[in-house]
């Protein structure tokens, strides 16, 4: 399915696109009859005043414009949570997860999304939610779109097809898209079945750090985000428009597609990244530069250089630093960490974090490798090596993450994480230097 697709190349760019040539109207946004019988219809994704290099939006021009369907009414998908996070209590304890077992029931994208923890609230558009979603079957007959905050999809298995306002998009593991809150769409499998994770970032957008002295390039380069390009869909029939809005899921009928845009402008728009273009950048000398130098987006608060959330990863990477312990140092952070594992082994864990698992180490809990690794870390010979197929994620948050009751209550919980570290013995001498 992806590669038939087309994309439209860049990052925050002011993109155009028109499925239908010359459906685009030329010189203003919102003429008196816009081409073919259209309706405009501005989506914005930031306060109209907010400064040029933080103002997105996209102008639409679609079949029927997005008011055009009957009153919402609640419905219940409880395993959706959505800040603030008040069914369990901050946890200072290090957690960790084996891959959540997904109920064996058809589920589509909407049913199949599980909260394990989260911070902030939606309400005061700060802080986030970590999820992990499943999906078994596609969304035929409703379309969803999320009030409370963009959505990053880290698939883990399965190609995942988005169909959105903006366009068609897909990706798989080791990809990742960003849909914008507000932003109806549809997601289903390709093939039988998908999971991941998924963050909810219910603060400022996601975009590119900056890069400091590293300078103008590395990390993740902007000509590598695809945005879909517009394809509409005509089409009427007993549909349902389906909101997360302040946490609660809502549903109104809607008598026809609501992906009729025939053509659209602007900068706030759905958008995927191939992970393996990530240009990783580490220590050619000794020690560590801090995990932060593995950022591939920032969801920025408004203290310069506190973050909301950063999406990093810990992607396949030569290791060669001379005289030093490889592997993660030990630490207790200011900020917290959800971990995810896409593939492969992740160095600090080479054993209990599966594909599929997730850790949990909050504001100042300790955490660091496990007697194993630290016994490896410490004996290995140093010389260049490749650490092969391995991809690790983590949403990292200047806010504690809360879990879940789901997350605290699954059979999926290792009972006993801190058994990993029990192994670390003392090797103090005071006469061997
Ligand atoms: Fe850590």
């Amino acid at each position: 399915m992806g590669s038939e697709l087309k994309y439209l190349t860049g990052f925050n760019n002011h993109f155009e696109s028109e499925a239908l040539v010359a459906a685009l109207p030329h010189g203003q946004n919102s003429p008196q009859k816009p081409p073919f019988g259209l309706y405009a219809e501005q989506l914005s994704g930031s306060a109209f005043t907010a400064l040029r290099h933080e103002n997105q939006k996209t102008w639409f021009y679609r079949i029927r414009p997005s008011v055009l369907h009957e009153a919402f009414s609640p419905f219940k998908q409880d395993l959706w949570r959505t800040g603030p996070f008040i069914d369990e209590v901050p946890n200072p304890n290090q957690m960790r997860w084996d891959p959540i077992i997904p109920p064996k029931k058809p589920m589509d994208f909407v049913d199949g999304v599980m909260t394990i923890a989260g911070n902030g609230a939606a309400a005061h558009n700060m802080g986030c939610a970590a999820h992990v979603y499943f999906m078994n079957k596609p969304m035929t007959d409703r379309f969803f779109y999320n009030s409370d905050g963009e959505l990053l999809f880290v698939p883990r298995q399965g190609e995942v097809v988005f169909r959105t306002e903006c366009g068609v998009l897909s990706v798989k593991p080791g990809e990742i898209a960003v849909i914008p809150r507000g932003m109806k769409f549809q997601a289903g499998p390709s093939g039988d079945a998908a999971e991941g994770y998924l963050c909810e970032n219910y603060g400022s957008n996601f975009r590119l750090p900056g890069l400091g002295p590293i300078g103008a390039n590395g990390l993740a380069n902007p000509r590598h985000f695809l945005t879909p390009v517009a394809a509409y869909e005509d089409k009427t029939s007993k549909f349902k428009l389906v909101t997360k809005f302040q946490g609660r899921f809502w549903e109104a009928e809607i008598d026809h597609s609501p992906l009729d845009v025939v053509a659209w402008a602007g900068n706030y728009v759905p958008y995927k990244y191939d992970l393996s273009l990530f240009n990783t950048i580490n220590t050619v000398s000794f020690d560590h530069p801090d995990p932060s130098i593995f950022t591939v987006l920032t969801s920025p608060t408004q203290t310069p250089g506190l973050a909301n959330v950063d999406f990093v990863i810990f992607p396949s990477r030569w290791m060669v630093a001379e005289n030093t312990f490889r592997p993660p140092y030990y630490h207790r952070n200011y900020m917290s960490e959800f971990m995810g594992l896409i593939y492969g082994q992740y160095d600090a864990k080479p054993d209990g974090f599966a594909p599929g698992g997730m850790s949990l180490h909050n504001a100042m809990s300790a955490h660091g490798p496990d007697a194993d690794a630290f016994k490896k870390g410490t004996e290995a010979e140093l010389n260049p090596h490749y650490y092969e197929k391995t991809l690790a994620f983590m949403f990292e948050s200047n806010q504690v993450f809360i879990p879940t009751s789901f997350a605290m209550s699954t059979p999926s919980r290792q009972k006993d994480y801190l058994g990993s570290w029990r192994g670390l013995k003392s090797h103090f001498d005071p006469k061997k230097r």
